[in-house]
Parts: C-alpha cells; sequence; structure tokens
C-alpha cells in the first residue's frame, strides 16, 4: 500500500454512539459498490487537518457481505496526536475524504472448528465484521466482550440482536481467561482485540494452558504518538525533512513527496521498516515490529509510529 492507491469517498452519516464513541460511514460518490473485504479488514482513512495531512488505520466494523458502505467507529483520544478528535469535530456528513483499499492483517482462519472471541472496549469493532461473516457462512464462534460501562459497552445490544445468545458481555467485571480458554474444543482458535494490557494478559493465559500460536491472532495497532520535532535525512530521496510534533516520519516523508510503503501504520506489519544509516541521538521505537534486540542495535526504525530525539538521523529511503 501506498499514498497513491487512495479511494474517494462521502461521509453519508456520523452517529454518536455513546459520550466517547461516534460511528462514520462511508460510501462512493458515484454510489458503485466499494471494493470486497473480509472481517477483521482495516482501512486508513486520511485527514486534511490544517496544514499536515494525518493518515490512522481503523477496523471496518460493517458486514462484509454489504459494500455499498463501510463503517468504522473512533474512540475520541484526548491525549494524542488529534486525529480522533478531529474526527469527532469536524467530520460531517457530506464530506468528501479519502480511504485506501481495505487490507486484512486479522483474519478468520477458515479451517478452524470454532472461534472463540475476546474483546475488550472498541476492540469490539472488527468482531462485528467478523461475525456477520460468521454467520452467513456458518461457522461456529462465541464473543466474550468486556467493557467499564453499560454506556461504554457499545454495540452490545445490536450484538445480542445479532449473535443471541453466542455473545457473553461483562460489563464492568473480568472475564475469567483462565476457565475459557482451558474448556475449549481442540481446534478452536482464538481471536484477541482491545487495549494492550488485555491482549497480554490473554495471550500469556493462552500460553499457561497450553494453546498452539499458531491458533492465535490478536490485532493492536499502536498509536503514533506526538513528541518533540526532529529532522530527518532520507538518503536515498538526497532530501532533509522536518517532522513535526503532531507528525508521524511516515507522514513527513509522504508530504515530502516520498513514496514509502506501509500497511497497518500501527508498527504491527513490518511493511514501512526503514534501515537507519547513522543516528546521533536515540530512537524512540513505539512499534510492535521489532524484537528488543533489533531496537537496542537501532539499525532499523519504523516510520509509522517511532521518533527520534538527537542531532542527526540519516534513513535509507
Ligand atoms: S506500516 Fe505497518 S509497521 Fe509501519
Amino acid at each position: 500500500m501506498s499514498a497513491n492507491n487512495m479511494i474517494d469517498v462521502v461521509v453519508t452519516q456520523v452517529v454518536e454512539v455513546n459520550e466517547l464513541v461516534k460511528r462514520f460511514h462511508f460510501s462512493r460518490p458515484d454510489g458503485l459498490a466499494l471494493p470486497a473485504f473480509s472481517g477483521g479488514s482495516h482501512i486508513i482513512v486520511e485527514m486534511s487537518d490544517g496544514e499536515h495531512v494525518r493518515k490512522s488505520p481503523y477496523s471496518l466494523m460493517s458486514s462484509p457481505l454489504d459494500t455499498s458502505d463501510y463503517q468504522i467507529s473512533i474512540r475520541r483520544d484526548d491525549e494524542g496526536r488529534g486525529g480522533s478528535l478531529y474526527m469527532h469535530r469536524e467530520v460531517r456528513p457530506g464530506m468528501s475524504m479519502r480511504i485506501s483499499a481495505p487490507a486484512n492483517l486479522f483474519p478468520i482462519n477458515n479451517r478452524s472448528t470454532k472461534h472463540l472471541m475476546i474483546a475488550g472496549g472498541i476492540g469490539i469493532t472488527p468482531f462485528i465484521a467478523q461475525t456477520a461473516q460468521l454467520l452467513a457462512t456458518g461457522g461456529d464462534f462465541e464473543l466474550h466482550y468486556g467493557a467499564r460501562t453499560t454506556e461504554l459497552a457499545s454495540y452490545v445490544d445490536e450484538l445480542r440482536a445479532s449473535i443471541g445468545r453466542r455473545l457473553h458481555a461483562y460489563i464492568g467485571e473480568n472475564i475469567d481467561f483462565d476457565d475459557l480458554l482451558s474448556r475449549q474444543p481442540a481446534g478452536t482458535h482464538l481471536y484477541v482485540c482491545g487495549p494492550e494490557p488485555m491482549i497480554e494478559l490473554v495471550l500469556a493465559k493462552a500460553a499457561e494452558n497450553g494453546w498452539p500460536k499458531g491458533h492465535i491472532h490478536f490485532e493492536h495497532f499502536a498509536k503514533a504518538p506526538p513528541g518533540e520535532p526532529f529532522t530527518a535525512y532520507l538518503s536515498k530521496s538526497n532530501k532533509s525533512i522536518q517532522v513535526g510534533k503532531d507528525q508521524s516520519l511516515l507522514e513527513a516523508m509522504e508530504e515530502a513527496g516520498v513514496d514509502a510503503p506501509y500497511l497497518c501504520r500501527g508498527g504491527a506489519c513490518g511493511q514501512c521498516e526503514t534501515t537507519v544509516v547513522e543516528a546521533e541521538g536515540k530512537i524512540l521505537h513505539g512499534d510492535y515490529w521489532l524484537d528488543d534486540e533489533e531496537k537496542a542495535a537501532g539499525n532499523k526504525i519504523m516510520p509509522c509510529v517511532s521518533r527520534f530525539c538527537g542531532s542527526n538521523l540519516v534513513i535509507e529511503r
């Protein structure tokens, strides 16, 4: 995926789901179908906010059986770089925007006998698309969904109506992961999406309970954090670029006309991995892709989420 293959869309609806979450509907201006996708896919949404263009990933939550519109839900993040605030404050029905075609880093494994899904908070969204797909294809699944309050349990009523007793909602209470993970039939695959501590806990519990690694799927995109501005020199393009405080290194490269690869823009897929040629300073790694050894060596950087603090950064792009 690159900056060159974006799709023009119109915002057809903005729905206030609760005090923190809004749902956005996108359609093509000509009314034709959007590209097909499978449950678990995400899109990149481009936001022209002031002087900078921001691009952030969001899971598609609409049914893969209906591509007349795409739906995403965004939780407002008052501490972030401003992408969610822009979407909450500025985006209105009738606005023209650009999105990427869907990509799926969190697909359903069609060979598994059963799908055990665990969601926390806004991490529910990919499962709404996946359960719609499984209802259509007849797959065996159960969805366990934890939320702090009834108000923040987005889409519980809709899911109860669509999947009935396969939904297990835990409002203000803990899920007993040991119990859940220890009583699944052989061949079950596990899917987890939600806050990082919850994902880590579920992965640890799955390992303790002997789940094979190949049966465990999780999605967690890091957010590109704000930070001190810095300068980077792109050795192949022969360009020196400024990275603003609310801008990612990847966005700054794109603004400079450098077509850099990406897929998730959340530090999870590895597509944007870039060689560091010189670094006098500290790379602030924010990704889930490089391992601890690679991060310590400082020879690679993931420009979608990582920043730099120091006097000289040269990268091979
Ligand atoms: S685009 Fe996926 S890790 Fe950077």
